[in-house]
């Protein structure tokens, strides 16, 4: 069994949770590489929604183990809490949960930071953030001043580190964010830092460990690629390497660990949070793009925003593949569009009459895209009920095989619903043969 890693090919929020959720049975570890409580993935099992945030969404299997790595970024007192709801549904993460000493404490001052760079930026360059410091706590690791889970253990080495930090280069900056007593800071993360010293770990060393024994990884990413630092509508993105090649660095594993790439992605497209949008449906109340969102309940779950709702967007979804190379892609919530008439896919770009390649580098052009529509015959009928590839109607078969064409990789997985079982794994592709189906 290859280690796989499954990453989101949109705007984040494609159904990542459910995917590594599902593949999670035939694993033994899911690693998460980067992000924080941005993240939410929302995972039904047993008909019961759960809202996980830091920890990776393999932990509903029992027996499967959970790695936070050095690439993400922590909010202690709400990881605790995470743990403690999990524990009280009956999900017991002692020894089986692993945190980087390496990932990176999100202090109170950079939610503050966060919340008040929102307040005060234009309405055109507002990001729509999640607002939970992710921001800031990236900027403050590569400004080199950050505190790591190794300093937090350590009450008066923590102590000393935050007065460092608040005093050092970026002090002006975390000014603005109000006056901090570093003692009660200090004592407030160590608190929660003793909580949660039993799942401190060198993760690296863990992972290449266990894969060394022939153990089976699962990378679970976060948010998607159009978010990325680099690669996604900047600025308009997350602070993190969201892509494949993320998986690395945030979590100290070779790319010769890798077997194959699982792209996610929804039947169609959302966003949540400002920035380009390309295929996004404008028809106010009433119209399609509110028929989406209350079909497919697009509403975030950290923040509890109205995501914006619009047709696939076919060349985002080939730029991802060309970042990420995706061996297979799981295409999420089809049952979404079973009542509509007929289907758009976007198919390409075009800019000032050109057709245009991949995702533009500045938010100026990319608002300016004219997506290049096809349209599709709907189906009009329930997939909910549908458990095998040969139980979908032909024209959702005839609009999975469209998006094979345009994403150009395979369907390797169709979701009509939030249960597990609502999952059909597709005979013959790369992706039931990794799965050993
Ligand atoms: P930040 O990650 O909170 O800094 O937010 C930056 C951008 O990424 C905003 O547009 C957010 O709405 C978006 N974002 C962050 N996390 C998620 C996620 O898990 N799903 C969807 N969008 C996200």
């Amino acid at each position: 069994m290859p280690n796989l890693a499954v990453v989101g090919a949109q705007w984040g929020d494609e159904g990542k949770g459910k995917v590594v959720d599902l593949l999670s049975e035939r694993f033994d570890v899911v690693a998460r590489y980067q992000g924080g409580p941005n993240a939410g993935h929302t995972v039904t099992v047993g008909g019961r929604r759960h809202a996980l945030h830091h920890v990776p969404s393999g932990v509903f299997r029992e027996g499967v183990r959970a790695v936070i790595g050095n690439g993400t970024v922590l909010d202690l007192g709400r990881l605790v809490e995470e743990i403690e709801a999990l524990a009280a549904a009956g999900v017991r993460l002692t020894g089986r949960l692993f945190v980087s000493d390496r990932a990176h404490v999100i202090l109170p001052p950079m939610a503050r930071l966060d919340e008040a760079a929102e307040e005060s930026a234009s309405e055109g360059s507002r990001i729509g953030t999640t607002r939970k410091g992710i921001g800031p706590a990236y900027q403050t690791k590569t400004a080199r001043g950050g505190i790591r889970m190794a300093d937090v253990l350590d009450l008066a080495h923590l102590e000393a580190r935050i007065g460092e930090l608040l005093d050092g280069p970026l002090a002006p900056w975390f000014r603005s964010a109000g006056s901090w007593d570093r003692a009660a800071l200090a004592r407030e993360i160590h608190g929660h830092g003793q909580k949660l010293e039993a799942f401190v770990a060198d993760t690296s060393l863990l992972l290449n460990a266990w894969i060394d024994e022939g153990k089976r990884i699962l990378f679970e990413g976060a948010q998607g690629t159009l978010l990325d630092l680099d690669h996604g509508s900047y600025p308009f993105v997350t602070s993190s390497s969201t892509v494949a090649g993320g998986l690395c660095g945030g979590l100290g594993i070779s790319p010769t660990r890798v077997a194959g790439v699982v792209g996610v992605l929804k039947a169609y497209c959302t966003r949540v949070g400002c920035g380009p949008m390309p295929t996004e449906l404008h028809d106010g109340p009433g119209g399609l793009g509110e028929k989406i969102r209350e079909r497919g309940r697009e509403f975030g779950t950290t923040t509890g925003r109205p995501r914006r709702c619009g047709w696939f967007d076919g060349a985002a979804a080939a730029y991802a593949n060309r970042i990420n190379r995706f061996d297979s892609v799981c295409v999420m919530l089809l049952d979404v569009l079973d009542v509509f008439d007929s289907l758009r896919v976007c198919t390409g770009y075009r800019l000032d009459g050109r057709e245009v390649r991949g995702f533009p580098a500045t938010v100026r052009d990319a608002e300016r895209l004219a997506p290049v529509f096809e349209t599709l015959p709907g189906w009009r009928r329930e997939t909910s009920g549908a458990r095998r590839w040969d139980d979908l109607p032909a024209e959702a078969k005839r609009y999975l095989a469209r998006l094979e064409e345009v994403i150009g990789a395979e369907v390797g997985l169709v979701s009509v619903g939030p249960d597990r079982e609502q999952s059909i794994l597709r005979p013959g592709t790369w992706l039931a043969r990794a799965l050993g189906s």
